[in-house]
C-alpha cells in the first residue's frame, strides 16, 4: 500500500493510503449527482445546487489534471434531462456559457483541451456558441482532455453509431461480416478520445448506484466507485479517495489474475 503517516486525534501515528501516481486511471468519468439535494438541504432553489456544482467542476478539472488524468468525462446534461421543469433546463443550458466565459483562460493555463459528446445541435444557440468557442480556443492544448457529455445518452449514441454503420453497408462501403467491436467503437462519440475512449473508473456521487444511460458501451470493463457526497461537496480529496479505491481493485477483464 502507498501510505503517508499522520497523527490521529488521539495523537497516535496512523498510516493513510495515498494515490499511487504511476497507476492513476487514464480516463475517469463522473456522473455528477446530488446538486438538487444539496440545495434542498440548505433550503435553496435547485439551481443554487447546479451553480455550486459548476464551481466543483472547475476544482475537480484542475485536480484531475494535476493528478495526471488523461481524460475527464463529465455527465453534465443527459438526453433525459429535458424532462425537468423549463426554468431548470434553461439554467442548465446557461451553465456551459457561464463556465466557459469565466474558465477558458484557466483551462488554457493548465493545458486542458475541451471536447464534447452528445447531440449539441439541439442545444440553444448561445450554448452551442460557447461550447464551440471553448473547443476552438483550447484546441492547441495537449494536456488533459475535459470531455463534457451534453445532451448525451448512451443508447442514443449506440443508435446513431448503428445507423452510420448500416448506411456504410447500404452504400457497399462495408460488408456485414466486417462489423466488429472496433467498427462500432469508431462510430461512437468517444472515438475522438483515441486510445482513451473507455473509462477505467466511473464515479457517481450522492450515493445513487445507477448508470443512468451513461457510456453504456464504454463501461464494459470500468470500475465503479459510488461516493456518498453530493456533487457540490465533492473535493480533490474525494477524487483521490475514489482513485485509491480503484487502485485497490483487481481488474481481470474476464480472465484470471496472474
Ligand atoms: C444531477 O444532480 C446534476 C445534473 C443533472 C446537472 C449537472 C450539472 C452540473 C454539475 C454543472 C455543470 C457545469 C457545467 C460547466 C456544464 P440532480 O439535479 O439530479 O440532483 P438531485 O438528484 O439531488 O436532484
Amino acid at each position: 500500500m502507498f501510505a503517508k503517516f499522520k497523527k490521529n486525534q488521539a495523537g497516535e501515528t496512523e498510516a493513510q493510503a495515498v494515490v499511487d501516481s504511476k497507476r492513476v486511471p487514464a480516463h475517469i468519468a463522473i456522473i455528477m449527482d446530488g446538486n438538487g439535494r444539496w440545495a434542498n438541504q440548505r433550503h435553496l432553489p435547485r439551481i443554487a445546487g447546479h451553480k455550486e456544482g459548476m464551481q466543483t467542476v472547475k476544482k475537480i478539472t484542475i485536480a484531475a489534471s494535476q493528478l495526471g488524468v488523461k481524460v475527464l468525462s463529465l455527465y453534465a446534461f443527459s438526453t433525459e434531462n429535458w424532462k425537468r421543469p423549463t426554468d431548470e433546463v434553461n439554467y442548465l443550458m446557461q451553465l456551459p456559457v457561464r463556465f466557459f466565459q469565466t474558465f477558458v483562460p484557466d483551462l488554457i493555463k493548465h493545458n486542458v483541451r475541451v471536447t464534447v459528446m452528445g447531440d449539441t445541435t439541439k442545444l440553444p444557440a448561445a450554448t452551442q456558441k460557447a461550447v464551440k468557442g471553448a473547443i476552438d480556443e483550447t484546441s492547441e492544448c495537449n494536456g488533459m482532455v475535459l470531455n463534457f457529455a451534453l445532451n448525451y445518452g448512451g443508447r442514443d449514441e449506440i443508435v446513431t453509431a448503428v445507423q452510420q454503420v448500416a448506411q456504410l453497408v447500404k452504400d457497399d462501403q462495408l460488408k456485414v461480416e466486417q462489423i466488429d467491436e472496433s467498427v462500432i467503437a469508431e462510430h461512437l462519440m468517444t472515438n475522438q478520445l483515441g486510445e482513451f475512449e473507455d473509462p477505467e473508473l466511473i464515479i457517481r456521487t450522492s450515493g445513487e448506484q445507477r448508470v443512468s444511460n451513461f457510456m453504456l458501451w464504454q463501461l464494459a470493463y470500468s470500475e465503479f466507485v459510488f461516493m456518498p457526497e453530493h456533487w457540490p461537496d465533492f473535493t480533490k480529496e474525494s477524487l483521490e479517495n475514489a482513485i485509491i479505491e480503484y487502485q485497490g481493485r483487481h481488474r481481470r477483464f474476464g480472465g484470471l489474475e496472474n
